[in-house]
């Protein structure tokens, strides 16, 4: 197998089935998909088409039924539970829907977890940085629960970069927060890849959203049915329609 140097991530033949009392459901159909370091792509789709179960498969977060992961120039699949978990830890951060954050850490003792399971050297003008650019220095001392969703997201985002990972996978990082703080969110993804060349993979149901990113993709029943470099909004919004207009199907 060959080595692109210039994708993060790679999908090759992608497929998962659950089993379920006997009953196979298929996610994952066969996805061929590469994700270029210093881009932000954008996944959509409608309910169950495969989204969550793409990223935790390509954050090694979850194992495929076939196919191959690549994050840079390592295969998942070779790896043992042992290095797979390292390799989560130290290159791939994960920021979900509900923040996931620990309760009884602090902002700056979250944003480090990951650090400290690592046993790394911190970078400190690195998470210097991280600090300034969430925006969250004069609030490192303070739990969770005394921040606004935004807030929390932001040092969800925040910890996921600490480790300066070849990929950031998002999960409908803004499906809990109102348009004015979704936006904040959005745009702290943006800068992640524009001024410090980080990959993101996003899932989203909001074309506005969506619109940040540089690409965004379309999953129907388990693969991708559209990849469209760059759309507005209103096209996002328009293929959607489409889609539900007409039932996709992709040969193959
Ligand atoms: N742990 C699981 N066990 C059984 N079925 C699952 C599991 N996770 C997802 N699925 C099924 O796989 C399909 C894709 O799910 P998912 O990836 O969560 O879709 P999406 O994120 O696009 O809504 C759905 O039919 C869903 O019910
Ligand atoms: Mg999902």
């Amino acid at each position: 197998m060959s080595v692109h140097n210039d994708l993060a991530v790679r999908v090759e033949q992608l497929t998962r089935t659950y089993r379920t009392d006997g009953q196979a459901v298929t996610a994952l159909a066969g996805v061929d998909a590469g994700f270029a370091r210093g881009t932000f792509t954008a996944v959509m789709g409608p309910s169950g088409s495969g989204k969550s179960t793409l990223l935790q498969t390509a954050a090694g977060l979850d194992r495929p039924t076939s196919g191959e992961v690549w994050i840079g120039d390592t295969e998942l699949a070779r790896l043992s539970e042992t290095r797979l978990t390292k390799l989560r830890r130290d290159r791939i951060g994960f920021v979900f829907q509900a923040f996931n954050l620990i309760g009884a850490l602090t902002v700056e003792e979250n944003i480090v977890l990951p650090l400290r399971l690592s046993g790394a050297r911190p970078d400190r003008a690195w998470l210097a940085e991280v600090v300034r650019r969430v925006g969250l220095g004069p609030r490192l001392a303070h739990r969770p629960a005394q921040l606004s969703g935004g807030q929390q997201q932001r040092v969800a985002i925040a910890r996921a970069v600490a480790m300066r990972p070849d990929v950031i996978f998002c999960d409908e990082p803004t499906g809990a927060l109102d348009t004015q703080t979704a936006a904040e969110v959005l745009a702290l993804l943006r800068s992640m890849v524009d001024e410090h060349g980080q990959t993101v993979v996003m899932v989203t149901h909001d074309p506005a959203a969506a619109s940040y990113a540089d690409r965004v993709i379309v999953l129907a029943d388990g693969r991708i049915v559209r990849d469209m470099p760059q759309p507005g909004v209103a096209r996002i919004a328009e293929q959607l329609a489409s889609l539900r207009r007409t039932p996709v199907t992709v040969a193959g």
